[in-house]
């Protein structure tokens, strides 16, 4: 029996059901993490519960994505533009995010994740800063999935980072304005060296990209689900695979 077969069995998953090509997978999964808001109000419960909800839901979501042999996973956790949310929120989140990069230092250890932030980190508290260091430090070397965590990232902010890098880099004589191409722009995202989305997953109901990837996303396939980040299931993953592989990737040609 394959280690497939056999994690079907032990999740009661119905194989049949996810007949996906695991020689097809899609490389670099990038999820909009929406709706903890929402699965709160439905049980009369404040929005911060859903936020720890959403949380847990991240480390069974990215563990299920290294067991079934994805490479990149990116995660948005919280927007430039989430800032204009209640200081109790934000507060909230940022407590979440900084447990879940503590957590992640223990849990990761002998799990092969690779663990890195996309992101304006220098608007973080000095302690979020020092432990995305530690944590980033701690796996660099793992060869597994590398789980990528959006953190005061905006897709327009990131552009304007790459740009002014660029403008310095002219000013500086060390490339021609008439020189820059999209590679140069794409090596100074945050991205850098990992290959774009192959496939976007928005859950939470929402049909709109909110400034996530943006450059990265031009021909990224996108999959949406009205199920709220912390009912979002291993079973969702794999019917957003199913889908993904029946479509028709021209990238502009015939
Ligand atoms: C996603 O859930 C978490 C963040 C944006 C940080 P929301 O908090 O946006 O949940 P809804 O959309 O209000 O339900
Ligand atoms: C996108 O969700 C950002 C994250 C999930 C971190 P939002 O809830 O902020 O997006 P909008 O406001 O519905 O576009
Ligand atoms: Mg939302």
């Amino acid at each position: 029996m394959s280690f497939l077969s056999r994690f079907f069995k032990k999740n009661n998953i119905d194989n049949e059901n996810f007949d996906i090509d695991y020689n097809n997978l899609p490389v670099h999964i990038a999820i909009i993490m929406d709706g903890n808001g929402r699965w709160a109000k439905e049980r009369r419960l404040p929005r911060t519960v859903g936020h720890k909800e959403g949380s847990n839901n991240l480390d069974r979501i990215a563990h299920f994505c290294g067991e079934i042999g994805i490479k990149y996973l990116t995660v948005y956790a919280f927007s430039t533009e989430n800032w204009k949310r209640p200081k109790s929120e934000v507060d909230t989140l940022m407590d979440l995010l900084l447990d879940y990069l503590k957590n992640a230092e223990s849990h990761m250890r002998g799990r092969s994740v690779r663990i890195r932030t996309i992101g304006d980190s220098s608007a973080l508290s000095k302690e979020i800063q020092e432990q995305i260091v530690r944590v980033t430090k701690l796996t660099e070397n793992n060869s597994g999935l590398t789980l990528n965590i959006a953190i005061n990232y905006g897709g327009r902010d990131e552009i304007v980072h790459a740009v002014k890098e660029l403008a310095r880099d002219v000013a500086e004589g060390k490339i021609k304005c008439d020189n820059i191409d999209e590679t140069m722009i794409t090596n100074r995202l945050y991205t850098g060296d990992m290959p774009d989305p192959d496939l976007l997953i928005r859950p939470g109901g929402e049909k709109r990209i909110s400034n996530f990837l943006i450059w990265q996303s031009a021909y990224t396939e996108f999959w949406y689900t009205d199920v709220l980040w912390p009912d979002f299931q291993k079973e969702h993953i794999l019917e957003a695979i199913k889908e993904y592989q029946k479509r028709n990737r021209r990238f502009g040609g015939v």
